[in-house]
């Protein structure tokens, strides 16, 4: 088959996991008789650099063809003076995922064996966690008008029913081939989104009779994420909670630098990316984790191209390669970005 992808390496940390991935899509692509198709292009801070736009015309155009898109991260402080849509975040990441229209971020939490220890929380809270996080991406908070005033500054916050309603549905389709539990997080105490966010999932879950559902306060789930995380499944929430509680949920798995996510819509157009930033503290020094951005390749295999087995073959070399502590200095190894790359590479196999 020819795998042909957008490859969006960004800024930071972005092009280091980025080619490290790409090191490991290789050796898979051969392993198993494929060819790689990769159309290279910049976003973000890179883009400004080079062509006076988080998001070039033919960047967005490649995203639209392929349907299937690798992105490293963007941004990082040489562009924190800007402001508003020139920014590499907000002109860059959210116009794209929000042209695409990928409404549905998927954030898995599933603690590898041998990471366990790299957690600071205590392996007992640890065991038998896994869960999934569902973000809705492309409303909210982050996409209301936003400015100043005489008054101040503000960012609206606004949802449809429509918005809530289909990642909802997303949420609770997830739970029926999982555990079967939806955990809605929200904030209507205080939020008329969050109590419209509330009656919409009380009513998308009529459909879904087999579902258990529960409702948690956003405040309240950033503590029961650390102190009883293995009753969680599918926890579905708005743009900006899901933003926070993923990095949370993160160090439950040891590092920022293991968790892959897919933003997906209604269509078949995916966007694979680390959770993680740009990682301007580390950038440059062959430091970075790649963990997050590889299992993020292996998932753009399995759900755009449809190639389960080498998707597998790759989680099950980064899964020995976290067995062997052949890893980064985040998670107690001395390897680099690329040596790590490198032996999950040579471990791949059919
Ligand atoms: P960050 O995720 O970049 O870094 C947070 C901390 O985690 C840092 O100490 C960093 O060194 C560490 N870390 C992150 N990824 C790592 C990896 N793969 N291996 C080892 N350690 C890792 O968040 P930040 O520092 O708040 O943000 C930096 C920049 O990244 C900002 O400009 C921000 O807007 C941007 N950002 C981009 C994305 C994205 O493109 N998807 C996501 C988050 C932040
Ligand atoms: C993420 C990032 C982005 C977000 C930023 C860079 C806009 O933090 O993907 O988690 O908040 O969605
Ligand atoms: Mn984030």
């Amino acid at each position: 088959m020819n795998i042909n992808f957008t490859y969006l390496p960004g800024d930071g940390i972005g092009p280091e996991v980025g080619l490290t991935s790409l090191i490991v899509l290789n050796a898979t692509a051969n392993a198993f008789g494929h060819t790689l198709d990769i159309e290279e292009h910049l976003i973000g801070g890179a883009a400004i650099d080079e062509r006076g736009t988080p998001l070039p015309d033919e960047t967005l155009a490649s995203a639209k063809r392929t349907g299937a898109i690798l992105l490293g991260a963007v941004g990082g402080p040489r562009w924190d003076h800007l402001k508003g849509s020139d920014r590499p975040e907000l002109g860059g990441l959210l116009i794209l995922r929000k042209k695409l229209e990928l409404f549905a971020n998927v954030r898995p939490a599933k603690p590898f064996a041998s990471l366990i220890a790299s957690s600071p929380l205590k392996p007992e809270y640890l065991e038998g966690v896994d869960f999934v996080v569902v973000r809705e991406l492309t409303g909210g908070i982050y996409f209301g008008d936003k400015g100043r005033d005489n008054l101040g500054a503000y960012d609206v916050c606004r949802y449809s029913e429509m918005e809530i309603e289909r990642i909802t549905r997303r949420a609770f389709d997830l739970a029926k081939t999982r555990r079967g539990k939806v955990t809605s997080v929200d904030k209507s105490n205080v939020l008329e989104t969050s109590r419209l966010w509330r009656e919409v999932v009380i009513e998308v879950a009529k459909d879904y009779p087999d579902i258990e559902l529960e409702h948690t306060l956003v405040d309240a789930m950033a503590m029961h994420m650390l102190t009883r995380p293995r009753d969680f499944d599918v926890i579905l929430t708005e743009n900006m909670f899901g933003d926070i509680l993923t990095d949370e949920a993160s160090m439950l798995c040891g590092s920022m630098g293991v968790i892959p996510s897919a933003s997906l819509g209604a269509g078949t157009t995916g966007m694979y990316e680390p959770i993680h930033g740009s990682a301007p503290d580390i950038a440059g020094q062959g430091k970075a984790n790649p963990i997050a951005m590889i299992l993020s390749a292996a998932w753009m295999l399995r759900t755009s191209f449809g190639l389960d087995a080498e998707a597998l073959a790759i989680e099950k070399a980064v899964e020995q390669a976290l067995d062997a502590g052949q890893v980064t200095g985040d998670l107690g190894g001395s390897l680099s970005t690329k040596q790590v790359g490198e032996w999950v590479a040579q471990n791949v196999s059919t």
